[in-house]
């Protein structure tokens, strides 16, 4: 099997799994990224920060599929709770990504991606099964204590279901509200999520998705996200994808 890219939006969002790099990796710096490519837990990867957003993840999944001749894209990093279920510290895999402020109408349905005639995109369910069992794995064990995180709950809970991405932090109730009413069956959003998605399935590559959940998208959200990115982001991360690699 090929290399395996693992994409994050944010340096705390992969920070521990690049200080947990085999010694002697290679960084080659393209468009203004850099590409550290060695190996990781036994699994020979590129990891890379692609910055935020639909474009930026979309970049550096192009790159990562030309360049380094990756066999399957992992992004990693955090969300914003959408669904009722989902709470902050639980943990989503994608089933399947959408782009929720994607809207060509007239000329298209709502959300569909022009010329492509679909809406959403599946992850790869081998990749995503081994992705959950390593989540569950973690949250059974592994979790630290949350100062968001419901204390009633005894742990978080590991989601399969559908990411919805778009170009928009949402901090604000009302937004939260109008996206749940219009995508009922979202667990979290984010923003890169489906952008690398539509560029590995353009070019034939498995891919999945693996989100925790740090705020719920209302009027706490910047505070929460920052809160969480800053203590929590990179145990969460190198806790799950270290047992997948492994294994
Ligand atoms: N990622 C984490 N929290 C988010 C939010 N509230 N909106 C968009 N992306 C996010």
């Amino acid at each position: 099997m090929g290399r395996l890219a693992i994409l994050g939006a944010l340096h705390e969002e992969i920070a521990d799994l690049l200080a947990a790099m085999d010694p002697g990796a290679a960084i080659h710096r393209i468009a203004m990224r850099d590409f550290h490519v060695g190996t990781l837990w036994g699994t020979p990867c590129v990891i890379a920060l692609s910055r935020i957003g639909k474009v930026a993840a979309a970049a550096t999944a192009s790159i990562v599929i030309q360049e380094f001749q990756v066999s399957r894209v992992i992004f990693t990093g955090l969300a914003g709770g959408l669904h009722p279920r989902v709470r902050v510290g639980d943990v989503v895999v994608a089933k399947a990504l959408m782009q929720h402020d994607m809207d060509a109408r007239p000329l298209f349905g709502r959300h569909e991606i022009p010329l492509l005639g679909r809406v959403c995109f599946d992850a790869d369910p081998g990749l995503s099964a081994a992705l959950q069992a390593s989540a569950e794995e973690f949250v059974r064990i592994g979790v630290p204590p949350s100062p968001q995180a419901d204390a009633a709950r005894a742990q978080p809970a590991v989601h399969h279901g559908l990411i919805a991405t778009g170009d928009v932090f949402v901090n604000d109730n009302d937004l939260a509200h109008a996206l749940r009413e219009r995508l009922p069956d979202a667990l979290c959003l984010e923003m890169e999520g489906a952008a690398m998605a539509q560029v590995c399935h353009e070019f034939g590559i498995p891919y999945a998705v693996m989100r925790v959940v740090s705020d719920t998208a209302d009027h706490a959200a910047k505070a929460d996200f920052t809160d969480f990115l800053v203590n929590l982001a990179r145990v969460y991360t190198a806790g799950i994808l270290k047992p997948l690699l492994l294994s």
